[in-house]
């Protein structure tokens, strides 16, 4: 009998990891500016950049941080205002608090997207837009970058949750000015800590190495390219240092992990599928389906509750748990940092009805991407019991 997997667990660390890890406390070499060049930071920075077709990578201590250099390096003056998805995780909103630039919050839709016309309707008072892909969901980027780029309005994609993800075979975070990624655990690649940020644009990128903390001619070991060796030297001095590195070791955990990534993708969207297939044979449960343009990477499923009441949801997902499956409910959990209406430390408080809705029936759910179908097939049926214990023998769409 296949037991419930814990899906906390993330997959083990590629041996290579150890190797590299042995070298650096052998010579405490940690910090990423103390070797004259090809620092493990240096290399994941380089290997990175090729990996998504980008001139540019800085390597930083989170996803969090890349967003707040993102939106310093922008240069946008205090108080500027910055729309972003009413559905993301309290550190996006957070990220534009710490910039001293104001959050604008726009409806996002059942299927977890941002909402075009809410969108288009917020767009002529703001001066940036991060678009977080929220559990790795692309919003229609095409609409989104027509919209921007008449008004030359600069777009951040937050894509945390998105590596491995592609909108028409692009890569997700290389179609705004700048993409941001996090190695944080529960993501494609885990560090436990840490985030990168992509740009082909060399002065954006300049200022935001200077502010990671690239004291003094430190800038000298990212200058791999005339244009940007150009913008630190008239960048020099001139910008406050935020100090947002990321250690050697951090590094060390990535690089091993580049080469599976495309078989980490590969495995979580055939998992995702699967589960959302038998999901889908449901009539009480709504697992909405990807944009065209859109190939995912997924490590996580999410699903709406259709039909049911809040008492039947929170009944559904106390049955999933004693069962050994946690259902996170977005909106039903008690301070989700998810739900927009606990992010109380934002100037503007503002009520999206639609988001709102949403986040009351939406479920999440981790897959982690080394589950096997057995164990798949486990949780599936705890899903789908769960739901039957709230309205009876689950109703099966064909049959
Ligand atoms: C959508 C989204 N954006 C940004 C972040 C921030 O990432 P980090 O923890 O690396 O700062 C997270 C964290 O999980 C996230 O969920």
């Amino acid at each position: 009998m296949t037991l419930v997997p814990n899906v906390h667990d993330a997959e083990p660390i590629p041996p290579a990891a150890r190797d590299a890890i042995d070298a650096l406390l052998q010579s405490g070499d940690l910090f990423r500016y103390t070797a004259p060049q090809d620092a493990p930071v240096a290399l994941l920075e380089a290997e990175f950049a090729e990996l998504l077709g980008t001139k540019y990578a800085l390597a930083v201590s989170s996803c969090s941080a890349a967003l707040f250099l993102s939106l310093k390096a922008l240069g946008l003056p205090r108080d500027a205002r910055v729309l972003i998805p009413g559905f993301t995780f309290a550190a996006v909103p957070s990220s534009v608090v710490h910039a001293e630039c104001i959050p604008v919050l726009c409806e996002v839709g059942e299927n977890y997207r941002v909402d075009m016309r809410d969108f288009a309707a917020k767009l002529d008072n703001v001066q940036a837009v991060i678009i977080s892909h929220m559990r790795g969901h692309t919003s229609d980027m095409d609409a989104i970058m027509e919209l921007c780029e008449a008004r030359d309005i600069p777009v951040i994609e937050d894509a945390a949750h998105s590596l491995g993800t592609t909108w028409h075979g692009r890569n997700i975070g290389t179609i705004g000015k700048v993409g941001c990624f996090s190695f944080q655990s529960y993501k494609m690649i885990n560090a436990g800590e840490g985030g990168i940020l992509v740009s082909d644009d060399a002065d954006l990128v300049a200022r935001a190495v200077i502010m990671s903390g690239a004291y003094e001619h430190n800038w000298k070991k990212h200058a791999n390219a005339p244009e940007l060796e150009q913008a630190f030297a008239r960048w020099q001095n001139q910008l406050p240092l935020y100090n947002l590195r990321i250690s050697n070791l951090s590094a060390a955990v990535i690089r091993p992990q580049i080469p599976e990534l495309a078989r980490r993708v590969r495995d979580g969207l055939a998992n995702h599928d699967y589960v959302a297939e038998r999901l889908n044979s449901s009539s009480y449960i709504d697992v909405p389906a990807p944009l065209a343009p859109e190939r995912r990477a997924p490590d996580s499923i999410q699903f709406n509750l259709v039909g049911l009441s809040d008492e039947d949801i929170h009944t559904f997902a106390a049955a999933a748990e004693a069962r050994g499956v946690k259902v996170q409910v977005f909106g039903l959990s008690q301070d989700n940092a998810r739900a927009f209406w606990n992010w109380q430390f934002l100037p503007e408080q503002v009520d999206l009805p639609q988001t709102r809705a949403m986040l009351m029936r939406a479920c999440d759910v981790r897959l982690p991407v080394r589950l096997t179908r057995a164990e798949l097939d486990v949780i599936t049926d705890i899903l789908l019991a769960s739901v039957g214990e709230v309205v009876g023998p689950v109703p099966v769409y064909g049959t």
